[in-house]
């Protein structure tokens, strides 16, 4: 099935350059068949571009935002190679949990633990 990678080229996130973001994932890409990328107009995130969006099979629709060419290469091979979004680069308006849901298991078993302590008030 095919992943769909969508990249704002609209004005605010041209600013903040999207059209070095566009062409590092096309260089990422190289290779990795069934992904589509393509080059949107607004996606409503403006000011905390560059936006990109990842659709993949068997998981939501991931929102990343501030992407600079260098990340282009970790959310290709981690996300649509590796099948794990990269919570750290995940929009926080949209994905305020991210960390939690998509988060190294451990801290997220850690953070768990955590708050069940905090409610309960064994440790302040
Ligand atoms: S200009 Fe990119 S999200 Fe609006």
């Amino acid at each position: 099935m095919l992943t769909f990678v969508t990249i704002c080229q609209n004005r605010t996130c041209l600013k903040d350059g999207s059209p070095q973001v566009l062409e590092a994932f096309t260089q990422a890409l190289d290779g990795i068949s069934e992904v589509a990328l393509t080059a949107s107009g607004c996606l409503g995130q403006c000011g905390s571009g560059p936006t990109v969006i990842v659709q993949s099979p068997n998981l939501p629709v991931i929102w990343y935002s501030g992407v600079w060419p260098e990340a282009a290469g970790v959310i290709v091979q981690r996300h649509i190679v590796g099948g794990r979004p990269v919570w750290e680069l995940m929009s926080k308006t949209r994905h305020p949990h991210a960390r939690r849901e998509y988060g190294p298991p451990e801290i997220a078993m850690v953070e768990r633990v955590l708050s069940f302590l905090h409610k309960n008030r064994t440790i302040r």
